[in-house]
């Protein structure tokens, strides 16, 4: 989503801020801009094409201000046009904004009496102008004018406001959205991300819901909405610039899956024992809270949902808990009836995905026991207020399409099957130590499957040219079917269905012809001969098929329809982790055969930090 950076120095901050909004590209945008305070006014250069246009714009047209504030726009209010691109202008005003006000009708119908006149659709230049009333119009000084305005805000937001007649200072704050302050050398900085000040800094305060921040390049100044001074930690980052490189792939997103076996192996590092896991790094760990769960709610979106999904296979068909698994924004907004001990468990790779932040919010309410997030990004809103955090560890995950995050959160939710299972003695000592035995060959693993990607290349050669596509699985394979189907689409366009492949003939089977093709992950488990009867009813119908079998089954043969692909035999408790892999590259390489933007796909944004 949205992308700010601001700074105020004592040098020219355009680079600082080019070069931050370049390292959030990756969070998905549709326009961006920058607004310096040069010579005691606004220099303000948007556009509706990508960062590196922004920078030839800055470099012909000049852009010169120790202070500024840059942004990339994911559109909500307004088309995707320089107008409706942020910074926007009020008077001497210019702010950013990430985030959606959802009250800007009422109060643009105000500011309108007022005599206030819009440019752009965008609800931040409603608040922007709100902003402007309360300082000029009613004299407030810009801080209370600033505070006046978000406490009347109903919404999210981030935001970054610069004054030309307040030259050395940016008023940021948070509400809803991530915002993190940069501290520097007579010099600060503000962005939605730390990834964007990495080069400037690795000293960050992270900013808590309802705050205020006033930085000049002397010092950075919290408050809450009432202007009451709040002090904060400032924490290093252990992340280098060099975590967003693609070194020597072209895309971030295939290095992110041949990363695969370095970040399983980091999921794992000092979390297995001999014939259990130890999970004491878990933040706030507490053993006997989580051994008198009874129950288990799993809540996240897209791709997160899909390893809850796997998770409850595993939670119910070996540790014995009852598991549900709910998408984020469906959960949100119903009433949900919570036993005793249940567990609340949140998934996600950014920590900052707003439906699902706002699921925890509500289950704080709901009588749960306590709240686990599985997270890869430990500074995230989700990490700092959840009970429990366990980290996947994955390293920075650029590509919008999620890959390592995903196999990293699967290994997250094995590793607390098998300790739960161990407590509760569903996993007895030696089925514990073979469970330890498979992850420890995890990474070796994930490496040979990886080997294949010249196969799945040439397989996609055969299959970028299609315009739909079925996936099927059973059992603990079907939400890698559907998590297969979201790889596809996602970044080739192409429309990919997952199912369970026993649902096949109550509908999805009428649309089986000779021109659709049809993905089955079919390792060697108990529902095996179940996969195959369903095989043949699209073999029937004259269905193309693809089918991910291992090396040792005896299960398909190849033949004029049938296309298989062997993956090497494994311990099958590691099946869902290394069939998910093959399904990445086969979506990868169609993507690339399209053409498409890989690593950030049309219409999607990386962190959905909005409802
Ligand atoms: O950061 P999160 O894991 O909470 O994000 C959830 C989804 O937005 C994300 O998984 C999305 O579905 C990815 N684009 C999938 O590749």
């Amino acid at each position: 989503m949205c992308g700010i950076v601001g700074a105020v120095a004592q040098r020219d901050v355009a680079p600082i801020l080019l070069e931050g909004l370049s390292r959030l590209e990756y969070r998905g945008y549709d326009s961006c801009g920058i607004c310096t305070i040069s010579n005691g006014s606004l220099r303000c250069i948007k556009t509706t094409q990508k960062v590196r246009v922004l920078m030839d714009m800055v470099r012909d047209e000049g852009c010169p201000g120790k202070t500024g504030i840059a942004h990339t726009r994911w559109a909500t209010h307004g088309v995707p046009t320089a107008t409706n691109a942020h910074p926007h202008i009020v008077g001497t005003l210019s702010m950013v904004h990430n985030g959606i006000i959802e009250n800007f009708a009422q109060m643009k119908e105000t500011l309108v009496k007022e005599g206030y006149a819009f440019k752009s659709q965008t609800d931040t230049e409603v608040l922007l102008a709100q902003i402007h009333f309360l300082h000029v119009k009613k004299g407030l000084p810009l801080k209370e004018a600033f505070a006046t305005a978000l406490r009347g805000v109903k919404g999210s937001y981030a935001l970054a406001l610069i004054d030309s007649e307040d030259p050395d200072t940016i008023y940021a704050a948070r509400y809803g959205s991530p915002l993190v302050i940069g501290l520097g050398i007579e010099e600060n900085f503000v962005a939605s991300d730390v990834l964007a000040l990495l080069p400037v800094t690795r000293r960050f305060i992270y900013l808590d819901e309802g705050e205020i921040a006033v930085l000049t390049t002397k010092s950075v100044r919290i408050y809450s909405l009432d202007l009451v001074e709040h002090h904060h930690e400032i924490c290093e980052s252990d992340l280098d610039a060099e975590s967003i490189s693609k070194g020597k792939y072209r895309h971030f997103m295939q290095k992110e899956i041949f990363e695969q076996p370095e970040a399983l192996k980091n999921t794992a590092m000092g979390r297995l024992g001999a014939d259990n896991a130890d999970l004491s790094s878990i933040t706030g760990f507490d053993p006997k809270l989580l051994e008198k769960t009874d129950c288990i709610k799993i809540v996240a979106c897209g791709t997160s949902y899909h390893a809850g999904l796997v998770g409850k296979y595993w939670l119910e068909e070996l540790a014995g808990i009852s598991t549900s698994v709910e998408i984020a924004s469906e959960y949100r907004y119903r009433r949900a009836v919570v036993k005793d001990n249940t567990l609340f468990i949140t998934i996600s790779q950014s920590g900052e995905t707003a439906d699902t932040l706002a699921c925890l919010r509500l289950a704080k309410k709901q009588g749960y026991s306590a709240s686990l997030c599985i997270c890869n990004a430990g500074s995230s809103s989700l990490v700092r207020e959840s009970d429990f955090a366990m980290l996947t560890r994955a390293g920075a995950e650029i590509g919008v399409a999620s890959t390592k995050a995903f196999t990293t959160q699967l290994l997250s939710l094995l590793l607390i099957t098998l300790y739960l299972g161990r407590t509760r003695k569903t996993i007895s000592a030696e089925e514990g130590r073979k469970i330890v035995n498979a992850i420890k060959a995890l990474p070796d693993a994930a490496r040979e499957v990886l080997s294949g990607d010249e196969k799945i290349k040439e397989l996609a050669g055969r299959f970028a040219d299609k315009h739909n596509c079925l996936f099927l699985g059973r059992g603990i394979m079907y939400p890698i079917a559907l998590e297969g189907a979201l790889k596809l689409k996602e970044i080739s366009y192409i429309h990919a269905e997952g199912y369970a492949a026993g649902e096949l003939k109550h509908g999805p089977i009428a649309l089986i012809d000779e021109t659709m093709p049809v993905v089955v992950v079919a390792p060697d488990n108990a529902l095996l001969s179940k996969l195959e009867s369903n095989i043949e009813e699209v073999r029937a119908r004259g269905g193309r098929l693809y089918v991910f079998s291992q090396e040792g089954s005896n299960a398909f043969k190849d033949d004029r329809q049938t296309n298989i692909i062997k993956l090497p035999a494994a311990d099958p408790v590691l099946q869902p982790i290394l069939f998910t892999l093959p399904l990445q590259q086969l979506a990868y390489h169609c993507a690339v055969i399209n053409g498409t933007d890989v690593d950030q796909p049309r219409n999607l944004a990386k962190s959905v930090t909005v409802e």
